[in-house]
């Protein structure tokens, strides 16, 4: 049985993504800073390491393999997954959301300016990821696909303008930290969305989709850095060799 202590937040993720739950809950950051053993991420969080690690075993004996394995995945494969499902969600939750942070706003701001802030910061965040999304798709996934094709001829992927693939990783990597902070503070001004009292069904509804939009970030960010791109990186070692 694995020491759950000394075990790393974002492989045990990687291992069985029900484990993110377990991180969740305890506010860990498992995607951008899940190069952390438990036992560091619990001491930063003041938090019992011992008390998660039983919900990690627990979780782990109940559900055994049975989330998908992306550590299996072809790095193609999994790009192509994460532009499907994770980008594309992305798109169309944008629009939805600024539409009801907007409505969300001018109805309750008064009482509740920290609406405005989280609007705000929604907004910022809308716009980077836009802009985020389209260097994947344009610059970073179209090499890790010609890579991974290569591989499989034995032959040798172009060198691509930008150098090495370390380059475009460490700028994904840096501004999926920033949205990860963005959403940070937006978790905290919505008191972990926490709708008040005198909340509508707009503000309930918009709540409900803000976190699902933060919890399909983590998935997203987390399928990137801790397997996509080193992967990636993997695979072009291979390939100088
Ligand atoms: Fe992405
Ligand atoms: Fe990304």
């Amino acid at each position: 049985m694995q020491d759950l202590h000394t075990a790393i937040v974002g492989q045990l993720v990687s291992d069985n993504y029900r484990t993110a739950a377990v991180f969740s809950k305890y506010k860990i950051d498992f995607c951008c800073n899940g190069n952390r053993t438990v036992e560091e991420a619990c001491a930063q969080k003041k938090v019992d390491a011992g008390l998660v690690a039983g919900e990690l075993s627990a979780v782990l004996a109940i559900q055994p393999e049975t989330g998908t394995d992306y550590n299996t995945w072809q790095p193609d494969t999994l790009a192509d997954h994460i532009v499907n499902r994770h980008h594309s969600y992305v798109a169309t939750q944008i629009p939805a959301l600024q539409a009801y942070l907007h409505k969300l706003s001018s109805v309750h701001g008064g009482a509740h300016p920290e609406l405005l802030t989280i609007g705000r910061l929604f907004n910022e965040s809308a716009a980077e990821l836009t802009m985020h999304m389209k260097k994947e798709e344009l610059i970073l996934f179209p090499y890790i696909r010609q890579m991974t094709a290569a591989q499989e001829t034995g032959s040798k992927a172009a060198a691509p303008h930008f150098g090495a693939v370390g380059g475009p990783i460490a700028m994904m990597m840096h501004e999926h930290n920033q949205e990860g902070e963005r959403f940070r503070q937006i978790q905290a001004l919505s008191n972990d969305y926490r709708v008040p009292p005198d909340g509508c069904n707009t503000y309930r509804v918009t709540y409900a989709l803000l976190k699902e939009f933060q919890d399909d970030l983590h998935l997203h960010i987390h399928l990137e850095n801790n397997i996509l791109f080193p992967k990636a990186a993997d695979l072009e070692g291979r390939q100088a060799s």
